[in-house]
């Protein structure tokens, strides 16, 4: 196995052109930032990475195999997507059936989708919640609960669309406690952010998109002296000091430093 993601000369369009000419590797347990003002092409990449979008031209390979719509199936028992908007992804009528979802379409023992559930949610932290009806959550829950779901599909590859926007610090400390557990299992992770706290202290690597091209792809460490780079996550030393002070008073660490907002 060479890569977890591979994508080659990569086009996309909806009515003008959002993604051009993407070439880019995440390589086996490798940990990317995908970074970006809003509008630069991140989710559209992600969308075009698990098959819900169709590439105008290029290639894009998930462990190995090639992402065309015949494949999609086990594509998607190989990758976990976790959508930006976690009101997006939850639709069963309460926690526990949301996240039972997907292993019981992968067709487990209702004794292994019962273990995965109450693993996946007690990672989380939200195994109290399990009766709870999905639109009964904050923003936050509802974001664990979707992370839930996809942990619980055990996948190979992350895919996670600004998991940390809306979530203050202690609940970003949990969700990171989890993906690290995942990435010690050798899971490979691809997430956006806004923030500059996640290329210093967690990416391996950084790819960069500025209206839809790559700008810069290379080590966190490097990318975080790159003018380019920096001009789109923020100030750190702003951030260090409300980190500080958010071990009383939360604050929301992504919330789109230096970078436009999410509608
Ligand atoms: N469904 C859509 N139809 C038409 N244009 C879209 C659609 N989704 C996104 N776009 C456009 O594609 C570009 C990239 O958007 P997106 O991938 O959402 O960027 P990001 O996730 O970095 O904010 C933007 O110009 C956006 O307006
Ligand atoms: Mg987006």
């Amino acid at each position: 196995m060479t890569c977890a993601i591979d994508i080659i000369d990569l086009n996309f369009r909806y009515d003008s052109f959002a993604l051009r000419d993407i070439t880019t590797q995440l390589h086996i347990g490798e940990q990317k930032a995908v970074v970006g003002l809003n509008g630069s092409g991140k989710t559209t990449l992600f969308k075009l990475i698990v098959g819900l979008l169709r590439p105008l031209s290029g290639e894009v390979y998930v462990l190995d195999r090639r992402v065309t719509p015949e494949d999609l199936w086990e594509i998607r028992q190989q990758v976990g997507f976790l959508f930006q908007n976690p009101e997006d992804q939850l639709f069963a009528p309460t926690v526990w059936e949301d996240v039972a979802f997907g292993p019981q379409n992968m067709g487990l023992s209702n004794e292994e989708v019962e273990d995965r559930v109450v693993e996946a949610l007690s990672t989380v932290d939200l195994l109290d919640l399990a009766d709870r009806p999905v639109n009964q959550l904050s923003h936050g829950q509802a974001k664990r609960v979707a992370l839930a779901g996809v942990i619980a599909m055990r996948p190979k590859v992350l895919l996670l669309d600004e998991p940390f926007a809306g979530l203050d610090f202690p609940m970003v400390e949990a969700v990171v406690d989890t993906i690290e557990r995942l990435r010690r299992r050798g899971v490979s992770v691809l997430y956006t952010t806004h923030s500059r706290f996640f290329l210093e202290n967690w990416a391996d690597s950084v790819l960069v998109l500025e209206s839809g091209r790559v700008v810069y792809d290379g080590p966190a460490d490097e990318a975080l002296r790159e003018p380019r780079v920096l001009g789109q996550v923020g100030d750190w030393g702003r951030l260090r000091e409300s980190i500080h002070r958010s071990r009383t008073v939360p604050l929301d660490i992504d919330a789109g430093l230096g970078a436009d907002m999410e509608p």
